[in-house]
């Protein structure tokens, strides 16, 4: 809350050099409440390189970007572009794109380059976007931490004696920073990714309905930046009465 009237009072700061916009500075709606105010421009913060990721490794060249777009409603002077982007680290403005009317566009964005990011860029990175209607704040908390190579935490585990047209699934999770991308084996060669269900940290293998062909010996292998690592490996095996 602090922080909201925070980002308010350095927009209306920001805004007095802007005058003609000032009637709608009282009118920052947070991202997830855009949807209530439809002439609130969308707006969304991440982190290029690592869009999911909630901890981000040390060391890296990361790029922090805000962007917004133009709100539902709008009239016949674009007024529902945003022209203005602020981004803030712990509350305190560290970069403007924009800021006069003739800058809107369609959908902005606003980036910051960050060259081999360190513990202390840890914090809250916040923005602001401003159309002529008025402004939608976003924020995004920052964890650095040492990068690690990947390491499995839940192996799959073998399912013997599945009857043919029983469901059956295998999961696997690993640990690393920056989030693993999982993918899955059987005996040796690549599953499609359509049968599987998440790629980052943590992945499903569902058999709606296991087939004969479906036998075989399973693995994950968890890839980052850092390293890789293998899983256990887990067998499928039919009842003996169908099988082979
Ligand atoms: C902005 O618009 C683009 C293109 O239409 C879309 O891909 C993106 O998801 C939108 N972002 C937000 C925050 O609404
Ligand atoms: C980060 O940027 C610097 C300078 O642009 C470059 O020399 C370096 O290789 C980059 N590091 C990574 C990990 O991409
Ligand atoms: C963070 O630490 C690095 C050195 O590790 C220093 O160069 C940089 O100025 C610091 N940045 C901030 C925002 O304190
Ligand atoms: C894989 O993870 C295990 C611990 O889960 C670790 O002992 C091993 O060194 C890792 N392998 C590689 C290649 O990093
Ligand atoms: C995966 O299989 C286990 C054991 O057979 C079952 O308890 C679980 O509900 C299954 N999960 C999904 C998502 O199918
Ligand atoms: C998996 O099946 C192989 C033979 O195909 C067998 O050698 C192995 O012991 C089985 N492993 C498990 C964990 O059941």
């Amino acid at each position: 809350m602090y922080r909201i009237r925070l980002y308010q009072s350095l927009l209306l700061f920001g805004l007095s050099i802007y005058p003609d916009c000032f009637s709608s500075a009282q009118l920052c709606v947070k991202r997830e409440d855009v949807y209530k105010t439809p002439k609130a421009p969308p707006v969304a913060l991440h982190i290029s390189k690592f869009p999911d990721d909630d901890v981000i490794p040390i060391g890296y060249n990361i790029t922090i970007a805000c962007i917004g777009n133009s709100s539902k409603e709008g009239d016949s002077k674009n007024s529902e572009q945003p022209f203005w982007i602020q981004l803030f680290f712990n509350s305190i403005k560290v970069k403007t794109c924009g800021g006069f009317y003739s800058d809107r566009q369609e959908s902005k964005i606003c980036k910051l380059h960050i060259k081999k990011i360190s513990k202390n860029h840890s914090g809250e990175y916040g923005c602001i976007v401003s159309n002529r209607f008025g402004c939608t704040t976003a924020t995004l908390p920052l964890d650095l931490k040492e990068p690690s190579k990947p390491q499995f935490y839940t192996h799959p585990i073998s399912r013997n004696n599945i009857l043919t047209g029983q469901s059956a699934n295998f999961s696997c999770e690993a640990l690393g920073i920056p989030k693993p991308v999982i993918t899955w084996f059987k005996d040796g060669r690549r599953v499609p990714k359509d049968e599987i269900k998440g790629i980052k940290a943590f992945s499903l293998l569902t058999f709606e309905s296991v087939e004969r062909q479906d036998q075989g010996i399973y693995w994950c292998v968890a890839n980052n930046n850092e390293g890789w690592n293998r899983s256990n490996v887990a067998n499928l095996t039919g009842d003996g009465i169908c099988s082979y």
